[in-house]
């Protein structure tokens, strides 16, 4: 069987983190593993439609989608998990689900004011306007990991180099199927 864990994606709105996650699933195909992304922007009209922005809500948020990637990878699924997961407490409860070596945090990096002039979804004005309240970057705590697997800069380089680069990583860590270049 594949071998089986998580890359968890975490950063601001606007960073990244689905872009790296879509792409990385493609090549992930081409190598026949076998992935599945778990997205915030997803999940939150699906599972967690219930859920909002306060932290206890995030919390919640970052809990069960921790629970569903943890059930993905005992099915032997590579899990792409996207959420902006802001908090570092959150992001250890989820890693603490997790074997020593299966959970795999990846820092997307990319200054707030690059994800604002990005502003893919409008958000970013809208949180300024006041009319989106608890905006992560804006009103809201975004806490960077301290410690990640890896660090992704989404700024300065291209989303392939950015793919590269986990690639990279996953080969060094043996989590590629052999034979793979
Ligand atoms: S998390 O903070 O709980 O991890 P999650 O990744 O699930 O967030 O969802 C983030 C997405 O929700 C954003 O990409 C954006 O599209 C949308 N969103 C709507 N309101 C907010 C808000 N107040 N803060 C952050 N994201 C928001």
């Amino acid at each position: 069987m594949q071998k089986s864990y998580v890359l968890w994606f975490t950063g601001l709105s606007g960073a990244g983190k689905t872009t790296l996650a879509k792409k990385l699933q493609l090549l992930l195909g081409q190598s026949g593993v076998n992935s599945y992304i778990l997205d915030g922007d997803v999940l939150r009209k699906s599972l967690n439609r219930d859920l909002a922005f306060s932290a206890a809500d995030r919390k919640e948020n970052i809990r069960r989608a921790g629970e569903v990637a943890h059930i993905l990878v005992e099915a032997g699924v590579v899990v792409l998990a996207a959420f902006i997961s802001p908090y570092r407490e959150d992001r250890q409860m989820v890693r603490h689900l997790f074997s020593p070596g299966e959970f795999i945090e990846i820092y997307v990096k990319c200054p707030l004011s690059i994800c604002e002039s990005r502003d893919p979804k409008g958000l970013y004005r809208q949180a300024r306007d006041g009319k989106i309240r608890e905006f992560t970057g804006i009103s809201s705590v975004y806490e960077p990991p301290e410690n990640p697997e890896l660090i992704v800069e989404t700024f300065g380089q291209s989303i392939d180099d950015s793919v590269r680069q986990i690639v990279q990583y996953l080969r060094i860590r043996n989590l590629l199927p052999p034979g793979e270049k």
